[in-house]
């Protein structure tokens, strides 16, 4: 496993369609393992593939902490709700912007093996899903989103606030 360079906001990459994977073989789950830990390493909930450079159609998801999803190929198939939010991307460091999703997805994805699965995802689960398959379509949360803002940083001392 190894870390890939972040691609960052600006490069064209980012705005282009990935194509379908047709080859599940050992590049592929070299690229998905080397996803999450780099995912993981800028401290992300989802990477998708031409944020680290590669125009094909994965992305990986982790939610919560343990609980990765890797989606390859994937459609959206049915959408219900609607929620709204704020959200970051790795490839847009420092900033967020609150942005319009369904409340609820099913999406049909293949596997790292090529194996056909369904997922349905809510919440925040939904948010983080619909936002890395954007990326698959060259969408930036930046074109859908409204108040992009630098987040005020975090306190350095004391000052916790109350768990109520
Ligand atoms: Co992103």
């Amino acid at each position: 496993m190894a870390l890939r360079n972040i691609v960052v906001e600006g490069d064209e990459i980012l705005t282009k369609k990935c194509r379908e994977v047709v080859k599940f073989d050992d590049r592929l789950a070299e690229l998905i393992d080397d996803m999450i830990e780099t995912m993981r390493n800028a401290e992300g909930v989802g990477i998708a593939a031409p944020q680290v450079g590669i125009l094909r159609q994965v992305c990986v998801i982790e939610p919560e902490p343990g609980y990765v999803t890797e989606l390859i190929n994937p459609v959206i198939i049915e959408q219900e709700g609607e929620q709204e939010g704020y959200e970051g991307c790795l490839s847009v460091p420092g900033y967020i912007g609150c942005v319009k999703r369904p409340m609820k997805i099913k999406v049909r994805a293949q596997n790292r093996t090529g194996g056909l699965e369904t997922f349905e995802f809510e919440g925040f689960d939904a948010v983080a899903a619909s936002h890395e398959m954007d990326h698959l379509k060259g969408i930036l949360y930046t074109s859908k989103a409204t108040d992009i803002h630098k987040p005020a940083p975090p306190e350095e001392d004391g000052a916790e606030e109350a768990d109520e």
